[in-house]
């Protein structure tokens, strides 16, 4: 489905509007149908920031609906439920304390009533719950509904690689594009300045998500190499792994920088091995490449759980639960994906450094084998 489709029956009050955009990543879209709806599948940490950008954004915008529904995995927080306290309070005070949300943004229990009149459908949970969520939503989305993922995961399929985004459109039936980018939650909600990726198969409803979120301090770049995009979200969450691994038994920034660049050759050689289609060394110059990795690496909180477990000797589990107040982990379960496309492919020793933190994280490996096996990386010999 194209956006064009979405908004054939214009109003036209848009173009009155006259509004200006640059002509390069332009939707071209100057014509309004009925305001889109917007719907916002997960209140996470990111979920929550996207819903203030998004409720913001969609006020000064008459190509959008001016109230903006919010999915909530309902759960009761210091005796109240949280979508009364979101409704009331305008704050998500379990996953995003301190930040006002829109009071456009409604926050609804019931994904059916949530997706049901739904345009454009933003999907924002942990990647472990998508498939759940899209058996529940399949046959109550409009089938002229467009999906933006800004899920970062993957799944394992029967010929390999499995992308979330593959994981919805097959299930819910509608075109999917993809954000991701180096954009800490905590970060992006302070309105500190950062960009980001939309990667889409379909230019035009990339152009139309840019529209959607786009501000002053959250700048987006469109890529038809939608894949890729999808990939390093995902990927990068291992390598974070593996430098929250060396911090834990204090390495230096220069071994910090190793495990970085050979992290990101393994998710080059990764993308070029199992994606259907073409992988551009460009995509990775992206936010959702290089900048992604680098902010993950650093900051982020995969880095940070990784460092506990190589410091305390605690398990994944323990320090998820006492450290994240309910947020999810990617890098591990991501890890671990990996590991049995590569082990079913024959492919591990070509991915020494996906492999270890695996192992590390799920085989009881010392923490300290980061170092020979960044020794012995195929890259140096
Ligand atoms: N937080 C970030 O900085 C950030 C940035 C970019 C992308 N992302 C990606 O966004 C996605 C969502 O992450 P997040 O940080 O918003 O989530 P989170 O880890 O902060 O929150 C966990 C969410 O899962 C929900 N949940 C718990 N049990 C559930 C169940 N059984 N079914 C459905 N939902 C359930 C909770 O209600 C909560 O909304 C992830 O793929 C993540 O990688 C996160």
């Amino acid at each position: 489905m194209l956006c064009s489709d979405l908004l054939a029956q214009a109003d036209r009050r848009q173009q009155s509007a006259g509004k200006a955009q640059s002509p390069r990543q332009d939707s071209g879209v100057e014509v309004v149908a009925k305001p889109l709806k917007v719907c916002i599948v997960g209140s996470g940490n990111w979920g929550s920031v996207v819903s203030k950008i998004i409720g913001s954004n969609v006020k000064n915008m008459k190509k959008f609906a001016p109230t903006v529904k919010m999915w909530v995995f309902e759960e009761v927080v210091s005796g109240r439920k949280l979508t009364d306290i979101i409704n009331s309070d305008h704050e998500n005070v379990k996953y995003l304390p301190g930040h006002r949300l829109p009071e456009n943004v409604v926050a609804t229990p019931s994904l059916s009533q949530a997706v049901q009149d739904a345009d454009l459908l933003v999907f924002a949970s942990p990647h472990q719950f998508v498939r759940t969520i899209c058996d529940e939503i399949a046959d109550i989305v409009p089938k002229t509904a467009l999906g933006l993922s800004l899920i970062k995961g993957i799944d394992e399929g029967p010929e390999g690689l499995k992308l979330v985004s593959d994981i919805i459109r097959e299930k819910v039936d509608i075109d999917v594009s993809v954000l991701m980018g180096a954009n800490i939650a905590s970060e992006v909600a302070a309105e500190q300045f950062c960009e980001t990726t939309i990667g889409s198969k379909v230019l035009q409803n990339g152009l139309l998500f840019k529209e959607l979120l786009q501000t002053p301090k959250f700048r987006v770049t469109v890529v038809e190499d939608s894949d890729t995009v999808e990939l390093c979200g995902a990927l990068k969450n291992i390598v974070a792994m593996g430098v929250g691994f060396c911090d834990g038994f204090c390495c230096g920034d220069s071994t910090k920088a190793t495990v970085i660049r050979l992290g990101l050759k393994e998710m080059i050689a990764f993308g070029r091995t199992f994606c259907k289609g073409q992988v551009s060394t460009a995509t990775f110059l992206e936010s959702c490449g290089v900048a992604d990795l680098v902010s993950s690496c650093y900051g982020g909180r995969n880095r940070k759980v990784a460092e506990a477990f190589a410091r305390t000797g605690k398990t994944i589990e323990e320090l998820e639960k006492e450290m994240l107040n309910g947020q999810k982990l990617q890098g591990p379960h991501t890890s671990a994906q990996v590991y049995r496309i590569l082990r079913k492919k024959g492919l591990l020793d070509k991915f020494p450094l996906f492999t270890v933190v695996y192992q590390i994280c799920h085989e009881g490996r010392a923490v300290a084998e980061m170092i020979p096996c960044l020794q012995n990386h195929p890259e140096h010999r």
